[in-house]
């Protein structure tokens, strides 16, 4: 069958840099993306692609090339259900907050919602497409829900999870390392497998796509991100012990990432990883696991989430130390807010975890960071219910630019790992400071030595 309509449930971090790239590189494919959030699909929509709703290198560029050509965004979810012959299902699966698994398990509310829906509207076959990660075995019961409440329409799902990072999603989709297409071992299966396929093989050379059964795909997705999560936590404990011990966390990163065996990527020491999967899909999977009596596995990978949590902690209480066991009603700034550079987006980001911690030592943080708006950064403080809206407007306050972030401030943490933070004038920041002034440099991205010899007291992490 051959593709000519698309529609993406899910205008997000991977509706929208997906789709957008699936219209620009499959001109004669109409790809409609979808979503509940009006005020989403209207930035989507704003005229001047530089005001789209998810800030990605590369991403304006391509949604102004395909936006009214062959991309569209719309609030009319039924509509584009209706047209479309395949359906990609991108929306967000979040930790339950609520009810049995609260804490651990995904929430699959919005996928049953999707399913429904569509289940609803359809009138003729359809292929529908898992792009959200999810716990395996989904796809069983969103076949149960399309099969008995449809209208004798016939289904056809298949798990194709997303692997592009934030900061880097263009590049990524447009030069993956691999596309993984999960679906059933019947004729009808493979002839849905093959469709998606041939979508993706208009930029993608085949030996690059790889197709398995659907339970593979989906639990592939988790395993990836709990094997490229755990690379981190490895490397976070080394980072701990080579404090103690005069090594240096980047020498070893190095030493050991020569063997091929290892391999240099995903080693880097940082502050703790932050982002919207990596812990929620290590968390999903822990639960998993449980939930079929395997207590060593979900053990063996609940120890990643426990380490990154320590190393987050470790962080804001080494800057505690450092300043003389108090920091009371003293100024730290911070440098950077989002989860990784190049994105806009906060989710779990160690920043606000940090930023808490000091707060509620009576901390006041002044924060810089390109991307990313006070609103987003007072939400998310208030997501964590320590304190309330107003108390963490007073402690925190946000700047749009460094120097004066760091200007009358104690010390200067750094968050993110943005370039421009490795360009600035330092002796002047250094001058603007109390003294002694110190650099918690939670990315270790910064010059210990040209700092030290401004008058800086450095700690990195890891040395
Ligand atoms: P997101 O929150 O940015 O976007 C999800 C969107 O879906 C929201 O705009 C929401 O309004 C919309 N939505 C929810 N229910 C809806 C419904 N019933 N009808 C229409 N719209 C609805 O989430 P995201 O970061 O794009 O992640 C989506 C999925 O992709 C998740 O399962 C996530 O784990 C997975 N994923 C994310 C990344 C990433 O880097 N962010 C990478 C790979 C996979
Ligand atoms: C991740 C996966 O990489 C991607 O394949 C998946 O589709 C979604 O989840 P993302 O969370 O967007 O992508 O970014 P990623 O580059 O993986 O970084 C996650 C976190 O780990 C960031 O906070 C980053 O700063 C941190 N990190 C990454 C480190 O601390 N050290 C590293 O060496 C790499």
């Amino acid at each position: 069958m051959k593709i000519t309509k698309i529609c993406c449930i899910g205008a997000g971090y991977v509706g929208g840099p997906t789709m957008a790239v699936i219209a620009q590189k499959c001109p004669d494919i109409q790809v409609t993306v979808v979503d509940l959030n009006e005020q989403r699909i209207a930035d989507w929509n704003d005229p001047n692609p530089e005001n789209i709703p998810i800030y990605e290198p590369g991403l304006s560029e391509i949604v102004s090339e395909a936006r009214g050509r062959n991309l569209f965004f719309s609030t009319d979810v039924d509509k584009a259900i209706d047209e479309a012959q395949m359906i990609f299902i991108s929306v967000n699966t979040p930790t339950k907050t609520y009810g049995k698994g609260k804490g651990m398990a995904a929430d699959l509310k919005y996928i049953e919602l999707c399913a429904r829906q569509i289940a609803r509207v359809a009138k003729q076959n359809k292929i529908v497409v898992e792009k959200s990660t999810l716990p395996v075995r989904t796809a069983e019961a969103i076949k149960s829900i399309l099969e008995n409440t449809g209208n004798g329409v016939q289904f056809q799902i298949l798990s194709n999870p997303e692997f592009l990072a934030e900061g880097t999603a263009v590049t990524d989709l447009l030069n993956p390392d691999r596309i993984l297409i999960g679906g059933d071992t019947t004729s009808e299966g493979q002839k849905a497998i093959q469709a998606l396929v041939d979508v993706y093989a208009n930029w993608v050379s085949k030996d690059r796509i790889l197709t398995t059964n659907v339970w593979s795909s989906e639990l592939s997705k988790l395993t990836a991100n709990a094997f490229l999560a755990q690379r981190i936590s490895s490397i976070n404990a080394m980072s701990e012990l080579c404090e103690k011990t005069e090594a240096n966390v980047s020498e070893v990163a190095r030493a050991i990432g020569m063997d091929s065996r290892i391999g240099a990527k995903f080693l880097k020491a940082s502050v703790g990883f932050g982002g919207s999967c990596f812990q929620k899909d290590i968390l999903n999977l822990v639960y998993i696991a449980k939930s079929y009596g395997l207590n060593e596995v979900a053990d063996y990978w609940e120890q990643v989430i426990i380490m990154n949590d320590h190393q987050k902690r470790r962080f804001s209480n080494k800057i505690v130390q450092t300043l003389y066991n108090t920091v009371a009603d003293k100024k730290i700034a911070f440098l950077g807010w989002a989860f990784k550079k190049d994105t806009n987006d906060t989710r779990e980001s160690a920043a606000i975890y940090v930023a808490d911690d000091l707060i509620n030592e009576q901390a006041k943080i002044s924060v810089y960071d390109p991307k990313v708006t006070r609103n987003k950064m007072i939400s998310d403080l208030d997501y964590l219910e320590t304190r309330n809206n107003q108390e963490n407007s007073s402690y925190l306050e946000t700047l749009d630019n460094a120097y004066d972030a760091c200007k009358d401030a104690h010390a200067v943490a750094v968050l993110t790992e943005w370039d421009e933070f490795t360009t600035y004038d330092w002796k002047r920041i250094y001058d603007s400071m109390h003294k002694p002034a110190f650099v918690f440099d939670g990315r270790n991205i910064l010059d210990a030595k040209k700092l030290e010899a401004i008058g800086f007291i450095y700690q990195g992490i890891g040395s």
